[in-house]
């Protein structure tokens, strides 16, 4: 069975629910060993998985765990998540921003994957931030403030943190039903009334074109339609990183400007103002358009940014605490002209050198050091100008200009 299953799915056909049950479950149970798991995704991503058999997949991944219920607080509870990239930052400034609107906003969000940042860890350069909040605190949280970030509960979709796990060193972890599955398992058990996904495309991404970002955005409105939750998606471009910061604290500190209001943030300031009034306008029932003249104002008038700071108290942080080292290294221009590009992966591949994710499973990360561009896509620099300034602990680092920057 174990191995006709690998041999149709290696053939390309198509996989009826009891057989990916069977093999998934098998997995779980300890029957099926990582070298078939593995055998099984590989064909998978190399020849795809109809709708039918992602619907199974998604399935038998929600029902693998627990299923979360907050259907009892009032408000249609909207959630987002990212397919991951590198400076990505949002999060941190578009839950307060619904939630000073009134939305209740239950934000369970993961760790860096690969070169991606996440969430979780960036949170965690404010001292004391707890992030393990069980089901009956995030309830009572959200009652009081309207607002929660959390890790993702124990039991919440347990068969995607094993795939996942599996997935990531095994190559097998940019195929879109895999994607789809796994994330919207995690939506849908979560108990998300409306879901808003920011799919990213490029070299700083998962997927690396436009076409395959559109298809993993089709396909998950699918699954949602399946589970009766309106499923929105942002496409958006991963080929330069978001914002000018990239690490942990500096992100953090990144995200409070913008809560302030400032603009000057590369492309991070109109995107978190397109996510927010995306999920504004499903929490609130409301056209777009009245949904961003909402979001900007929470922005202006501070109800985001004070949000934000309830947030952090309610669960135990210490804004002030947060940790930039005092090291740093500027790297400067060895030519005249303009950049063209800047190359978001290899700026991830940099922060990971530097200390700011893990390498291996038991790396510890180091939240205050960071990467800080000075210079943008289209500004002109002359020789010697500093591109970037890196907040490292050690003074020696190979850093390559010509890998990151195209300045013509
Ligand atoms: N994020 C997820 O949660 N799962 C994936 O497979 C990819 C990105």
């Amino acid at each position: 069975m174990i191995l006709d299953i690998i041999n149709k799915k290696r053939l390309g056909k198509e996989l009826s629910y009891k057989e990916i049950d069977y093999f998934f479950n098998g997995y779980l149970d300890g029957q099926i060993t990582d070298y078939q798991m593995s055998s099984l995704l590989m064909a998978i991503c190399i020849n795809g998985m109809t709708d039918e058999e992602t619907f199974s997949l998604t399935k038998i991944f929600i029902d693998s765990g627990d299923i979360l219920d907050f259907s009892d607080i009032e408000g249609i509870k909207v959630d987002k998540h990212s397919t991951g990239g590198i400076g990505d930052k949002t999060t941190l400034i578009i839950a307060p921003i619904v939630a000073s609107l009134g939305i209740p906003v239950i934000k369970m969000s993961g760790r860096g994957l690969g070169y991606t940042g996440g969430t979780i860890d960036k949170i965690e350069s404010i001292p004391g931030f707890k992030i393990n909040l069980k089901e009956s605190d995030i309830r009572q949280q959200v009652m009081d403030i309207g607002i929660v970030l959390t890790g993702q509960t124990k039991d919440l979709v347990p068969m995607d943190k094993v795939i996942y796990a599996l997935r990531d060193v095994t190559a097998t972890v940019s195929s879109i039903p895999l994607i789809a599955s796994s994330i919207m398992s995690k939506k849908i058990a979560s108990g998300a009334d409306k879901i808003l996904i920011d799919v990213k495309y490029g070299s700083g991404a998962l997927l690396k074109t436009k076409e395959e970002a559109k298809e993993l955005s089709s396909l998950m409105k699918k699954i949602g339609e399946v589970y009766g939750r309106e499923v929105r998606t942002i496409i958006s471009d991963m080929n330069v990183p978001l914002g000018r910061c990239i690490g942990n604290a500096i992100e953090v500190e990144e995200a409070i400007e913008v809560l302030k209001g400032k603009e000057d943030s590369n492309n991070l300031y109109s995107l978190c103002i397109d996510l927010a009034t995306e999920m504004v306008s499903m929490g609130k029932e409301i056209p777009n358009e009245d949904a961003k003249k909402l979001v900007i104002e929470s922005i202006d008038n501070g109800k985001a940014l004070k949000k934000f700071k309830e947030l952090v108290e309610y669960q135990k942080g210490n804004i002030k605490g947060i940790k930039i080292s005092d090291k740093t290294i500027s790297i400067k221009s060895e030519e005249n002209g303009e950049i063209k590009k800047i190359n978001a992966l290899e700026l991830g591949k940099l922060a990971l050198a530097l200390g700011a994710g893990k390498l291996k499973k038991n790396d510890r990360i180091d939240h205050s050091v960071g990467i800080k561009l000075n210079k943008l896509v289209g500004d002109s620099v002359k020789k010697g100008d500093i591109l970037m300034t890196l907040y490292v602990k050690n003074d020696t680092l190979d850093v390559n200009i010509d890998d990151i920057f195209t300045i013509e």
